[in-house]
């Protein structure tokens, strides 16, 4: 089966066509055009912003991927099974534009629709290169949701736990714009983090709300509180600013760290997929893993890749090939509030 995915929920737009046969998964093309470099200028995301320039790439992103299927196979569409695209959660017009081309294609190519909810597909990254089993806990931790997941098989999602106000992706963006590191932040807090030598108690001054209770809830929107107090009475240059890069950092990668532990002794799943754009945070995945080798019993720990970490549509195509369910074009429309486990 070959699906075509498409994905416009925030500033990526991005098209992937993805084959299945059997467990095996192959991304036979993947593209993505972004606005990043727009909102970097801007400090951040703005939605109109991101709606328009989705409408401009969205049919050359298609184009482009399916421009790598043979010629002579590609004029006649009856190679591709279905289009899968990205119904929800994110933001309203970056999401019409992809719902609305995937309709109009479906119609005109008389293809089913399979909506997919895009935090599922951060989940089902770990599948592009992996056979996770089940049961498993996952973490979806991205710029905009900080969840735990029980999965007990395909499509049995529950929500376990998460954040109580700011996303961990979203605690990055913040802060790093109150150290002048620029958008996304989570890569350049990363960086910057990477150049401080210092260790241990030098990188507690940030507070870790809720990491000693065990729920699995997680707050993250006192850090930009914190961050923006500490740096009232510091002068900012660059060792400075990597020093307290590499404490957010820390403070953020505690927290998720200990919260996972206790996931994975609630639940006691066989696998634990760390997934989206956070986990191309390669001190977190250090730190997930060393903590995991720690306990007995440890589940199998499946970080995405960088490159299917961050929003792209193969995790997309992904979920609907082992998530089966086409409907009709006129029955998809777009939903910027979908949860996790709907
Ligand atoms: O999943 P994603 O691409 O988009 C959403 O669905 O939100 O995640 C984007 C988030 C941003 O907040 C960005 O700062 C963060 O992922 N991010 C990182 C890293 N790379 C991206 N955070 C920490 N470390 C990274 N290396
Ligand atoms: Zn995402």
């Amino acid at each position: 089966m070959i699906i075509l995915g498409i994905e416009t929920s925030c500033d990526e737009t991005a098209a992937a066509l993805v084959k299945k046969e059997g467990n095996k998964i192959e991304v036979l093309s993947s593209e993505i055009a972004t606005s990043l470099e727009m909102h970097a200028k801007s400090g951040g995301i703005i939605p109109e912003n991101a709606a328009r320039e989705q409408i401009k790439s969205i049919l050359p992103v298609i184009e482009k991927t399916i421009s790598k299927i043979p010629h002579q196979v590609r004029d006649d569409m009856a190679w591709l099974d279905a289009i899968a695209v990205t119904y929800g959660p994110g933001l309203i017009g970056s999401l019409l534009a992809g719902v609305e081309t995937a309709k109009t294609l479906s119609l005109v190519w008389d293809k089913p629709i399979v909506p997919v909810n895009h935090l599922h597909g951060h989940l089902y990254a770990c599948f592009i290169e992996h056979n996770p089993e089940f049961p498993a806990v996952g973490l979806v931790v991205s710029g905009g949701h900080t969840d735990f997941v029980y999965i007990k098989d395909h499509g049995q999602i529950e929500y376990i736990g998460g954040t109580r106000d700011d996303a961990a992706g979203e605690a990055f963006d913040k802060t790093a714009r109150i150290i002048e590191l620029g958008y996304p932040g989570g890569p350049a807090i990363a960086a910057a983090a990477a150049k401080c030598k210092v260790k241990g108690e030098k990188l507690k001054i940030f507070p870790r709300p809720m990491i000693n209770d065990d729920s699995l809830d997680m707050s993250f929107s006192g850090l930009k509180t914190a961050v923006a107090n500490y740096v009232k009475v510091k002068t900012l240059n660059t060792d400075h600013r990597s020093l307290i890069a590499a404490n957010i950092q820390e403070a953020i990668v505690d927290t998720l760290v200990a919260k996972s532990l206790i996931a994975i002794e609630k639940y006691r799943p066989r696998s634990f997929l760390l997934s989206g754009g956070v986990a191309a945070n390669k001190r977190l995945e250090f730190c997930l893993r060393k903590v995991a080798q720690s306990i007995s019993k440890s589940p199998q720990i499946y970080v995405s890749s960088v490159k299917n970490s961050t929003d792209n549509a193969a995790m997309i195509a992904t979920t609907a090939l082992y998530n089966y369910r086409p409907i009709h074009w006129s029955e998809i429309s777009a939903n910027p509030s979908l949860a996790i486990d709907s």
